[in-house]
């Protein structure tokens, strides 16, 4: 067994759901690539019908392979509804841990082992470019200030304390995801990650950041859009209203006591 892949079998067996929508040339590289790092995941892509047949690519991968498993939605309903149909599709097997990453390579799954061992230590892993350790590799000088910007809009909103609140590349224990109310999350773009970070720690979880590489993909295009920057920004400050004024009526009940 590889190093770092000795866990507790509560996390066990893990589940890597990888979302993907025009992601053709970037996915067979993906699964090898963390296979050979960590033969005894399983994947699941979740497929948005992509045009330019990623959906067939899976299907070939997991013909060759038991490991690999396709979840074929029928149109581009965003990254977040992906996830939760995945979420829904490991809670109703066995896994013990659930792992989101990027098709793209952005994430390497090199880095995931660590990821899986903290998770020993925590029921959510943040697989995190802003903690000491973390780099970003070729991301342009305007998403890296959109990442920041965002992250820092988040925490004074939210006042949840990670570093890197949007993180995509993140490991969950199965405890965690059969707690939060997935029929409820209606985050479609990136904002679904600020939505499952702050749910995840509202419900008193623990929540641990790991230092990762980020490195910007080489081949295809990123889907972030205004559209998805207008739903995070509306979305953060409701949440931040209803997450502020129920930290001021305990805090209200506790004087009062
Ligand atoms: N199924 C499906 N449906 N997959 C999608 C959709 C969708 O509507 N939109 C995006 N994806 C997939 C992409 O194919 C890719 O595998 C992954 O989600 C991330 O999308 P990118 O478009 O590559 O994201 P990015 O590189 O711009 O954004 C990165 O930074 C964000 C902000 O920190 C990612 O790491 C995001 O996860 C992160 O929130
Ligand atoms: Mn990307």
């Amino acid at each position: 067994m590889a190093e770092g892949t000795q866990h507790t079998g509560e996390t066990e067996p893990v589940l890597v759901v990888i979302p993907t929508y025009n992601e053709r040339d970037n996915l067979p590289p993906l699964v090898q690539r963390l296979h050979t790092v960590l033969p005894q995941v399983h994947v699941l892509v979740v497929d948005d019908g992509s045009p330019d047949g990623t959906g067939e690519v899976a299907d070939k991968l997991a013909g060759d392979d038991d490991r690999v498993h396709v979840l074929h939605r029928t149109e581009k309903a965003g990254l977040g509804a992906a996830y939760i149909a995945g979420f829904r599709w490991a809670l109703a097997r066995d896994y013990g841990t659930v792992v989101e990453m990027d098709a793209d390579g952005s994430h390497a799954p090199e880095d995931l082992p660590r990821l899986l061992d903290a998770l020993r230590d925590a029921d959510l892993v943040i697989g995190s470019r802003y903690v000491p350790g973390g780099a970003l590799v070729n991301w342009p000088q305007h998403r890296q200030l959109l990442s920041k910007g965002a992250n820092l809009y988040s925490r004074l909103a939210l006042g949840v304390a990670v570093s890197d609140i949007t993180a995509g590349f993140r490991a969950y224990r199965r405890a965690v995801l059969r707690a939060l109310p997935l029929e409820s999350i209606a985050s479609q773009g990136y904002c679904f990650q600020i939505d499952l970070t702050w749910r995840t720690d509202e419900a008193g979880f623990r929540i641990l950041e790991v230092p990762i590489t980020f490195t910007e993909r080489e081949v295809g295009q990123s889907k972030m859009s205004g559209t998805i920057i207008g739903e995070a920004v509306v979305k953060v400050a409701r949440w931040g209203l209803v997450r502020r004024a129920q930290q001021l009526r305990a805090l209200r009940e506790r004087l009062r006591r």
